[in-house]
C-alpha cells in the first residue's frame, strides 16, 4: 500500500488536485470509499487526494461513506486531513468568494454513520474544539498570500441536504449568529478525530444561502451557482493548498493525536 502524510478531500466542483498520480482503491471494513485515492508528491510531501462525492459527482452528501473515506486516509498513513468544501454564507460580512477557516460546527444532519466505536469498545470523544489548532493559522496565512478574504474561525451548521434550506430554516441559523452552512462537514471532521488525525476545514463561500435581507437582487442559492463560484476559485484554492502543504510541520505540535486518550473509561 502506498503511503501519504497529508490527505485532502475534494468537494463540489473540486475533483482533481494532483499530477503524476498513483491511484489506489483502498478496501475498508466499512465498504468502499467514494473513489480511488490519488497519491503524489507536492512540495516534497506525500499527499493523498479523494473527491468525497466521487470524481463524477455521483454521491449526494447523505450517501457519502464518510467512514470508508476517513478509514482509507488512515490506512494510507495520513495524519493531517484537509477538507475544503463549498459552503453558503449566513451573515452579510461573509461574502461569496471568501474563505472561512471554521473552528466550530453544529450538526443538523441525521441518520449518518458518525462513529467507528459502536461497541464493545465505547468511547466519548471530546468535540469541544474539533478543528486542528495548529493547521488553522497556517491555512489563514496561506489564504492571505493567494488573495482570499479569509475569516479566522466561524461556525458551520451542517444540514442533511440534498435540498437547500427554507427561508425559515435559514433565518433560524442566521439568528443564532452562525456564519456558514454546508452539507458534508459532519461527520467528516469527527471521524477524523476518532482516528487521531488532525482536521482542517476550508469553507469556500459560494452563495448567500436563501438570499440577503434588503437585497432582492441576491437570489436563493442553486446548485449551478455553487459549482460556478467554486470553479472560479479553483486555481486559487489549489495554490493555497500547495502553499499550505509546504508549511505544515513534519511533526505534529497539537493534541489531535491524543483525542482518544481521554475518551475511554
Ligand atoms: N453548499 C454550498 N452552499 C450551500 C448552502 N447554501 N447550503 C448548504 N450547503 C451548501
Amino acid at each position: 500500500m502506498p503511503q501519504a502524510e497529508i490527505g485532502i478531500f475534494g468537494g463540489s466542483g473540486f475533483y482533481r488536485f494532483l499530477e503524476n498520480v498513483e491511484e489506489v482503491w483502498v478496501e475498508t471494513p466499512y465498504g468502499a470509499p467514494s473513489d480511488k485515492v490519488s497519491l503524489a508528491e507536492v512540495e516534497g510531501r506525500r499527499v493523498a487526494f479523494l473527491p468525497r462525492h466521487g470524481r463524477d459527482h455521483r454521491l449526494p452528501p447523505h450517501r457519502i461513506n464518510y467512514r470508508a473515506n476517513l478509514w482509507a486516509m488512515k490506512e494510507l498513513g495520513v495524519t493531517r486531513v484537509i477538507g475544503p468544501c463549498a459552503a453558503g454564507s449566513l451573515q452579510p460580512h461573509v461574502r461569496p468568494g471568501d474563505l472561512v477557516v471554521s473552528d466550530q460546527f453544529v450538526n443538523r444532519t441525521w441518520g449518518r454513520e458518525d462513529t467507528f466505536y459502536e461497541g464493545p469498545i465505547v468511547t466519548h470523544i471530546s468535540a469541544a474544539d474539533p478543528y486542528c489548532p495548529e493547521l488553522r493559522p497556517l491555512a489563514l496565512e496561506a489564504a492571505g498570500q493567494v488573495g482570499f478574504r479569509a475569516h479566522d474561525g466561524g461556525t458551520v451548521v451542517v444540514v442533511q441536504g440534498p435540498r437547500f434550506s427554507t427561508r425559515a430554516e435559514s433565518k433560524e441559523f442566521q439568528a443564532q449568529g452562525w456564519e456558514v452552512i454546508n452539507m458534508t462537514q459532519y461527520p467528516e471532521v469527527i471521524l477524523a478525530r476518532e482516528l487521531g488525525m488532525c482536521y482542517l476545514n476550508l469553507a469556500l463561500i459560494t452563495d448567500y444561502d436563501v438570499g440577503l435581507e434588503g437585497h432582492p437582487e441576491v437570489r436563493p442559492v442553486s446548485h449551478q451557482e455553487v459549482m460556478r463560484v467554486f470553479q472560479e476559485n479553483n486555481d486559487r484554492l489549489r495554490e493555497l493548498l500547495q502553499r499550505l502543504v509546504a508549511r505544515i510541520p513534519r511533526e505534529r505540535g497539537c493534541a489531535c493525536g491524543q483525542a482518544l486518550e481521554s475518551a475511554r473509561p
